[in-house]
């Protein structure tokens, strides 16, 4: 895989890599995913994050295609939804998710949330290592583990997961959980990474816009991409599909990364990990 135009890639433990800006598509219509992924693949994005859940895995794909870029240029992200746990329920829901990309292999496969209450993440893992062994799940990951969910995985797993995809962003830092991920190879991935949009009426965050001549999006995802997480931004609009994308052509200095490290409050703006599912 070559790095997207503008997108550095991160390595994962397993020895692949994940270009560290991708676009997010949850609450994308399924006829509206894709034009806009085909507007995004051309505006120079080469990550993209579905999931069962989103309901526009077909959307995807065709978008994919329609790109005219190559498939093995694409980082092709979905996740088995909570109602398919369970080692040959995740199998069969994985032939139901490629069916619909159109594709024979994704780059990664995730556990959309521990669902702690079913118990049924481990059998779910194994799953996931079978469709790793056999090349149609090329990486493995996990999303919403906390440190307790993934201590009981990585006590019954084969494969440690790549990746753990977690609400992180201004309002919730994470420090706690992304250091754990760290101290385990797991790379951090940051979804609403703008807070659902919330968080960018923060003047804070206007204010560094205007140092830097950049909006308060561009300043929020640039503050992900220098924290070294992946982020995959979902927005509706080609627009501002590429307004997000135009952020590797500034820094933040420390005294920007200090304001943002002040914005922290601990207020999610998605469900807590330990009650969904
Ligand atoms: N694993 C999980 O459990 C999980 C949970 C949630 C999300 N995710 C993933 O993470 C992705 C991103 O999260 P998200 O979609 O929840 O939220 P987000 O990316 O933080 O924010 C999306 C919202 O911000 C607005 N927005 C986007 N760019 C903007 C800009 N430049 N200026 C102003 N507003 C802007 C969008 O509005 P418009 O669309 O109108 O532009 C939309 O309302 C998802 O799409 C999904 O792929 C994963």
């Amino acid at each position: 895989m070559t790095t997207s135009p503008f997108s550095p890639s991160l390595q994962l433990a397993d020895g692949r890599a994940i270009p560290q800006f991708g676009l997010g598509v949850y609450k994308v219509d399924d006829s509206l995913a894709a034009h806009l992924v085909e507007g995004a693949i051309e505006a120079g994005y080469r990550h993209v994050d579905t999931a069962k859940l989103y309901f526009n895995e077909a959307g995807v794909g065709a978008g994919i295609r329609a790109s005219g870029v190559q498939r093995e240029e694409i980082f092709v992200t979905t996740k088995v939804w909570n109602d398919d746990q369970g080692y040959d329920e995740t199998l069969r829901a994985f032939d139901t998710s490629l069916e619909l990309l159109g594709l024979d292999y994704v780059d990664l496969y995730l556990i959309h949330w521990p669902a702690p209450a079913q118990d049924r993440y481990v059998e779910t893992w194994r799953a996931l290592e079978t469709l790793k062994g056999e090349g149609r799940a090329r990486s493995i990951g996990v999303s919403n583990f906390n440190a307790p969910h993934l201590d009981k995985l990585l006590a019954n797993a084969t494969e440690t997961p790549v990746i753990n995809q977690i609400e992180l962003q201004p309002w919730l830092q994470q420090h706690e959980l992304r250091a754990y991920n760290a101290a385990h190879g797991i790379l951090t991935e940051a979804w609403s990474p703008l807070a659902r949009g919330r968080v960018l009426d923060d003047p804070t965050l206007a204010a560094i816009g205007e140092k830097h001549g950049k909006t308060p999006a561009q300043v929020v995802l640039r503050w992900h991409v220098q924290s070294g997480v992946a982020v995959i931004p979902k927005s509706n609009s080609l627009d501002r599909i590429r307004e997000n994308s135009l952020i590797f052509d500034f820094e933040l200095d420390a005294a920007d990364l200090a304001a943002i490290a002040a914005l922290e409050t601990g207020e999610r703006t998605g469900s807590d990990p330990d009650t969904v599912g």
